[in-house]
């Protein structure tokens, strides 16, 4: 098969990693992938978000499979543009991808259904969400209700900080369209687990459960990042806890999303809070999470060819999903500065070096292949990860890995895979 996986990411690399491994696989492309990626696929100079341009390159070059990964594509309809053009697309069509895309539109749904969730209310109007706050109990979380790059979610301490919140979500409109409403939420309490599932409407697999380290410093001090690192499997997600998740999340939202004649057919993202009242829905993504990618699919057994098909033709229930005992733990080095400025252009050495050990491989995030050699290109620039038969294991060779790789400026997190 000619496969296309559409982004450029750290989960791309790992995405097409993994497909590389199939004997299914003829061709791999990337667009617009990254210097790491083009050592395993053609990179294709085309944009994430160029609908057109993507159906187009399906076209001309015979592509059997498009597989979309990133969020804005998937909610601004890529999928169904790929589907009308009689090309096979993995992920879901645009009036599915609508569960990560509108979070009052997730949270409403989860209320309709019985989904454990926090207390919210929506608000389109910011004088009435303003007035509300002013009878609230702090801390509370505002968050912007569509795409924000992940940082539309703000927990305010006071009515002042939440005010200002909803001033700058929807008069401002730092985040554009995103913060046409808000959705105002109880503040929950409890550790967070991802776990990100296979669904093709009928059936749903969850995959080993994973945890990331959003903060940029060690013991989660610094600004929220895009990710740090992450580890799987979960210390605190049980086989009970994930019995009740099947029970009460995961099959009731996959059923909840056919009845409201928007089939979901991809990758499902739970993201998870364990409070004491038991586990809740913190946000739904309609795609592989990132870095949660990179420390899932290398315990992943089968061959991830055959399940995307299986998903595509909606024969998910007759696949039998296997995965590795082990543990895997991934730590990002970052540019210094980030998640705010930060220089990049620096040469990376000591990959080859990194990868020699058979249970590390080095997904690149942010970089660009110059002359032969990786430059970094982006805040997050490597997730480096390593697979062993516990965490602890895997750790201390994830950070073998991580000191054997230099950039000028590289930062990061000491204390990943502790928690
Ligand atoms: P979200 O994008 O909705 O997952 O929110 C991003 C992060 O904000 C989550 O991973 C949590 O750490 C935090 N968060 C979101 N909603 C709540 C809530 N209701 N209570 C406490 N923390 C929350
Ligand atoms: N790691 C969180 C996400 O992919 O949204």
């Amino acid at each position: 098969m000619r496969i296309l996986v559409v982004g450029s990411g750290g989960r791309e690399h790992a995405i097409v990693w993994k497909l590389a491994q199939s004997p299914l696989v003829e061709k791999l492309y990337c667009a617009p992938g990254n210097g790491g990626i083009s050592t395993l696929a053609e990179c294709v100079p085309i944009k994430a978000m160029d609908i057109e341009g993507m159906v187009r390159f399906a076209k001309d070059n015979q592509i059997d499979m498009v597989v979309v990964a990133p969020d804005d594509p998937l909610a601004a309809g890529m999928v169904d543009a790929l589907e009308e053009a009689g090309i096979r697309a993995f992920g879901p069509r645009k009036n599915a991808a609508i569960l990560e895309a509108s979070k009052s539109f997730s949270k409403d749904l989860m209320k309709k259904y019985g989904i454990p969730t926090a207390k919210y209310e929506v608000f389109d109007n910011s004088e009435h969400a303003i007035e509300y706050l002013k009878h609230q109990e702090y801390p509370i979380v505002v968050k912007a209700d569509g795409l924000a790059l992940g940082k539309g979610v703000i927990i305010a301490q006071s009515f002042e900080q939440a005010q200002e919140a909803v001033n700058n979500i929807m008069q401002d409109k730092v985040f554009g369209d995103a913060g046409n409403k808000v959705v105002i939420e109880e503040f929950m309490v409890g550790p967070e687990v991802s776990v990100l599932a296979f669904t093709d409407g009928k059936s749903v697999i969850p995959m080993v459960s994973s945890q990331d380290h959003k903060r940029a410093l060690d013991n989660d001090q610094g600004l929220n990042t895009g990710g740090m690192g992450t580890f799987s499997p979960s210390r605190i997600y049980t086989p009970e806890i994930a019995e009740y998740c099947m029970e009460h999340v995961y099959k009731p939202t996959v059923e909840a999303m056919n009845k409201e004649g928007r089939k979901f057919k991809g990758v499902l993202y739970f993201g998870l809070m364990l409070t004491k009242e038991g586990p809740k829905v913190l946000e739904y993504n309609a795609r592989f999470g990132d870095p949660e990618t990179q420390v899932v699919l290398p315990r992943l057994e089968n061959d991830l060819v055959e399940i995307f098909n299986a998903v595509i033709d909606e024969k998910l229930d007759a696949t039998d999903i296997q995965w590795n005992n082990g543990a895997a733990v991934c730590v990002i080095m970052a540019s210094g500065g980030y998640p705010q400025q930060y220089k990049t252009g620096y040469e990376i050495s000591g990959l080859e070096d990194a990868e020699r050990d058979a249970n590390v491989v080095v997904f690149h995030a942010g970089t660009k292949k110059e002359n032969e050699k990786f430059l970094t290109a982006g805040g997050r620039v490597l997730g480096v990860t390593a697979m062993d038969s516990t965490l602890e294991a895997a750790i201390a060779k994830a950070y073998e890995g991580v000191d054997k790789i230099h950039f000028a400026d590289r930062h990061y997190r000491k204390d990943i895979g502790r928690k």
